[in-house]
């Protein structure tokens, strides 16, 4: 059976659903409220959904914290609406994949309230527990601003429990062939309701092994190898989808031999782009793509510029985390962790040009993009809420009340709207920019239908030229029956950059968008101008 690669065609949109569209008015956006918004989706020419948690949980990580894995939050609506929802989503041609948090469970969950008890329960050996807190010791702290240990004391049994996230967050034992067992029951559970595949969470903490740093451990892979198998044999069109944030060497085993991950987020890529745009300095980039290692033709690197999390810096050097912090996270709130808590049009100054050279990397750079609810139109953050909250504020859909994101009293939407400043919602919302052609919005909508024209996007191969000035990132992505060319500028002055264009001499550059008018390639050396952060992306035609 050839099983269809739909995935590298696709266009991802992580979607928040508490903060899309509250149907009922209680001020918590819902699953009915998104079926409502289906045709918005559709019409920007998103194929999959995915979905954070929207399990039953106590939320205090955003629903990270799974009480339940079998149905969902009842705030969020019923089974039976999320069955409605995903007949409506395929009804439409495209699909919908959710999170699946495999290393973690809220301590409210009944299997570590069970737990808690003591060796005596059954459930004892669902979660890792040690009489002393000194096991594992060379594993790192994640969430570095609230965590001062991975091991946590439990008063009710006198041992302490492992968590690689918030206290509340006990490990699952995957050395327990029985949780091995009731987390792939889970997958069919979803699998068999008609999800189309997993965001799966915190993939490197599965296993737990002394002397290591705990993480990419091959216990873990070779679990992941059974859940693919699994998937495979009765889902073959649903896919898996890495949450590691790791670097490239160490992301590269999850796609085996393309039977673990069909695709695997691009984590050391972003913060590099954001980098250039301050250094003007395109180095990185092209340092960090070149050596990302070939992966298996079945797979895919999911691109992104920004997701519900904060921007991470776990991959950069220390030097070059300390060097965006100061630049991008000025203001102490701004950041989290290893990261900056804070949207991208915020990030970019709301300047226009550079989100628009941020989406043409995006949109054209080997891989799936995907992107974050509301970066579509250029929303804002809201640095006085906390922990990650800023950045998940209500979809901001015309200039209504509660941004026309639901009908409850202002004081009851699960967080503020965004109302005040550049961002508010009565000058950044989907209906104005929709309205208007040429609207971040409207552009990015023009790119994502541009890009299903072109499956080189999805497919090709990608070769990073010589640009003789350090703020140009030139490269083209290549199959045999396309070539296409991308310049993205990251200087902010205006510059006339000397190009060697021998390769191509007799062939003609068509911009790609229909602005200019094409050019022949006559001569070897062609000077081309580019204004602050411009970017051209030219078809390369014969003749
Ligand atoms: C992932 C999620 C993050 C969550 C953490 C713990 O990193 O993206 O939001 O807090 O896992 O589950
Ligand atoms: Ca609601």
């Amino acid at each position: 059976m050839s099983r269809s690669l739909w995935y590298k065609h696709a266009v991802f949109y992580e979607l928040y659903l508490k903060g899309f569209y509250d149907s009922n008015g209680d001020g918590i956006g819902d699953v009915n409220g998104l079926r409502e918004k289906l045709d918005y989706l559709q019409d920007l020419g998103i194929d999959c959904i995915w979905l954070p948690p929207i399990y039953p949980s106590p939320e205090k990580d955003d629903g990270y914290d799974v009480a339940d894995y079998y149905t969902i939050a009842p705030k969020y609506g019923t089974i039976e609406d999320f069955r409605c929802l995903l007949e409506d989503v395929h009804r439409r041609g495209m699909r919908l994949i959710m999170d699946l948090v495999l290393n973690h469970t809220s301590d409210q969950h009944p299997w570590f309230q069970e737990a808690k008890k003591g060796p005596g329960s059954p459930y004892f050996h669902y979660y890792v527990w040690s009489r002393t807190p000194e096991k594992y010791t060379e594993a790192r702290i994640i969430f570095l601003d609230t965590e001062r240990s991975n091991w946590a004391y439990c008063e009710d049994n006198g041992y302490y429990y492992w968590h690689r996230f918030y206290t509340h967050q006990p490990d699952l034992n995957y050395d327990n062939p029985e949780v091995r067992r009731e987390m792939k029951k889970v997958l069919l559970y979803w699998l068999d309701m008609g999800v189309d595949g997993f965001r799966v969470d915190a993939v490197p903490y599965l296993f737990e092994r002394e002397g290591t740093n705990c993480e990419n451990l091959p216990e873990t892979h070779d679990y992941v190898k059974e859940l693919r198998a699994m998937v495979e044999k009765h889902y073959p069109e649903a896919i898996l989808l890495a949450e590691a944030n790791q670097w490239p060497w160490d992301l590269l085993p999850y796609f085996g031999d393309g039977d673990e991950f069909h695709m695997a987020f691009n984590f050391p890529l972003m913060p590099r782009l954001f980098m250039a745009l301050k250094t003007h300095d395109v180095s990185p980039i092209v340092k960090i793509m070149e050596g990302l290692p070939e992966i298996p033709s079945s797979c895919q690197w999911c691109n992104f510029l920004r997701n519900h999390d904060e921007l991470t810096l776990e991959m950069v050097t220390p030097e070059e985390r300390e060097y965006m912090w100061k630049v991008y996270a000025p203001d102490p709130r701004m950041r989290l962790n290893l990261g900056i808590r804070r949207r991208l049009a915020p990030l970019v100054d709301n300047d226009e040009r550079r989100l628009r050279l941020l989406h043409t990397i995006l949109f054209t750079i080997p891989g799936t993009p995907i992107l974050y609810y509301g970066d579509e139109i250029g929303m804002g953050d809201n640095i006085d809420l906390p922990d990650r909250n800023g950045v998940r504020t209500p979809m901001q859909w015309n200039t209504s009340l509660n941004a026309g994101f639901s009908e409850a009293f202002r004081e009851k939407l699960y967080a503020p709207v965004i109302d005040k400043g550049d961002f508010s919602y009565e000058r950044v919302n989907v209906e104005s920019a929709s309205h208007n052609p040429s609207s971040l919005l409207s552009w990015i909508k023009g790119w994502i239908a541009r890009r299903k024209k072109h499956p080189v996007f999805g497919m090709g191969k990608v070769e990073f030229l010589s640009g003789k000035d350090p703020a140009l990132l030139w490269y083209r992505v290549y199959n045999q029956d396309e070539e296409i060319m991308v310049f993205a500028f990251f200087g902010d002055e205006e510059k006339k950059i000397p190009l060697s264009f021998d390769r191509w001499r007799g062939k003609t550059l068509k911009d790609i968008e229909g602005k200019k008018s094409p050019l022949f390639v006559s001569t070897k050396d062609i000077t081309l101008s580019f204004a602050p952060y411009e970017y051209k992306v030219w078809e390369v035609k014969e003749g």
